[in-house]
């Protein structure tokens, strides 16, 4: 990895490239550039090593440049490189669905190709409310999300998501949306080991928007079964088992948005096996490929797949596709994606290694400024009091130390975020939280 060329990029060079959620002017004045990946590390273009303690951005779940996915992607680029999933295929595509509904929990057992999660959530909402009409139940269109929810960017995904500023800019999002409350509250909850004990009833809330809305106008609630971008927020015990009864009762159906559980991230494929609670739709994207080639896809279950097929075979059961569903590269990289995993036994590792990250994690609970820390699988979030006159600098600091200190975290305003690769050992686990000690050290 020392052969990576030097960059030759100006203040000018730099200015056509729009980056996404970027301060750009500060960026390009500043800007953090990587150059190589291998394993655990990136390379920066000045040649320092960084600990990836994101995983990219929780998605690169296998560690960077694996060379099963690597060849599998070269391989495909050489033997075909698209061909469209409208009306026509090609093997790898079905072998990948194959693959995935083995490995996900119940019968969720079809799988719909997109091209990343933000377009897997829009699908899942559309699936959501074509089930319904296609049961002659065209009434239910109503979707309920949950505040401090993450679901992409697309109108679909904003609308059910809960951060202001993420739809502050964007004018009227879709119509027939309501939230539930979050499930963020340190002054019970502070310092859980994985899921919190006090917060069950909060998923009642639902029962309330039942009666408000009339059940029969709710088409799906959607929730992140751990609330990854909102703060890791693992769900209190029992709370999903009571969002589950709440949707059977009412004949609601409910999707979990898999994009950052699913494929390992908690020590098991999907999160839903692990939290015991089977949803009628999952949604993924991120670790699906490894990151290596975009990807997103949303699995349904034998009801919502029998619910499609009411009408003549020739008949197309869903309006809905994309380009690039099922692109050929896509599945080469999914499928040696999941031949990795398997070599690595990495769900039954990434549990074991789950151990030591919670350990290392609560060892900072008496570090200055520490309010909260939580973590699930090898996810985890480190809230810091914010500073009075400056909310998010205590966040930027510890961040920016670490990085300097050769060690990549996010921290969202004041909430550190770690989620590293699944291939981590305890000495990189040290590291990273060793470095964030040092840093709280030095905060003001
Ligand atoms: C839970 C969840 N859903 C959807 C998305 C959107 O995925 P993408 O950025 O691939 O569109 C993300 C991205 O972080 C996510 O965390």
């Amino acid at each position: 990895m020392n052969d990576v060329p030097a960059p030759t990029l100006t203040r000018e060079t730099m200015e056509p490239y729009w980056l996404p959620f970027t301060a750009n002017r500060k960026f390009k004045a500043d800007p953090r550039l990587f150059v190589a990946a291998e394993g655990m590390y990136y390379t920066t273009a000045d040649g320092r090593r960084i600990l990836d303690g994101m995983a990219g951005l929780w998605c690169v779940n296998a560690g960077h440049g694996q060379r099963k996915i690597v060849d599998a992607i070269k391989a495909q680029a050489e033997r075909m490189d698209y061909v469209s999933s409208f009306g026509m295929s090609h093997p790898l595509a079905f072998e990948h669905a194959r693959q995935i509904a083995a490995i996900a929990p119940g019968d969720l057992d079809h799988v719909f190709f997109a091209n990343s999660g933000s377009e897997a959530v829009d699908t899942s909402l559309k699936i959501a409310r074509a089930y319904h009409r296609a049961r002659g139940d065209a009434g239910r269109t109503r979707l309920i999300g949950r505040a401090k929810g993450y679901h992409g960017m697309g109108f679909g995904g904003l609308s059910v998501a809960g951060m202001a500023r993420h739809r502050k800019d964007f004018g009227p999002l879709l119509p027939d949306v309501d939230h539930l409350s979050h499930t963020h509250h340190p002054e019970k909850n502070a310092f859980s080991r994985g899921r919190p004990a006090w917060g069950a009833h909060l998923a009642d809330e639902l029962e309330d928007l039942c009666q408000i809305h009339d059940p029969s106008t709710i088409a799906a609630v959607i929730v992140e079964p751990v609330t990854g971008s909102g703060g890791v927020l693992p769900p209190p015990v029992g709370y999903l088992e009571r969002l589950r009864r709440i949707c059977d009762r009412h004949g609601i159906l409910l999707i979990f948005d898999e994009v950052i559980t699913g494929f390992g991230r908690l020590g098991t494929a999907f999160g839903a096996e692990l939290l015991g609670v089977q949803p009628d739709i999952v949604t993924c994207a991120k670790g699906m490929t490894n990151a290596a080639v975009p990807m997103g896809g949303v699995l349904v279950s034998r009801k919502v797949w029998d619910g499609f097929q009411q009408g003549p075979e020739s008949a197309i059961e869903l309006f809905h596709g994309y380009t690039y569903s099922g692109h050929p590269l896509a599945c080469a990289a999914g499928l040696a994606t999941l031949e990795v995993h398997r070599d690595l036994d990495l769900y039954a590792r990434t549990r074991r290694e789950a151990q030591v990250f919670e350990d290392a994690a609560h060892a900072l609970r008496d570090q200055p400024f520490v309010v909260d820390i939580r973590n699930i699988g090898l996810l985890c979030a480190i809230e810091l009091a914010p500073r009075a006159d400056d909310a998010g600098a205590r966040g930027l600091a510890v961040n920016r130390h670490c990085f300097d200190a050769g060690v990549l975290i996010r921290n969202a305003a004041d909430t550190l975020v770690m989620s590293p690769p699944l291939i981590i050992g305890d000495g990189e686990i040290a590291r990273i939280f060793d470095t964030i000690r040092d840093a709280l050290a030095r905060l003001s």
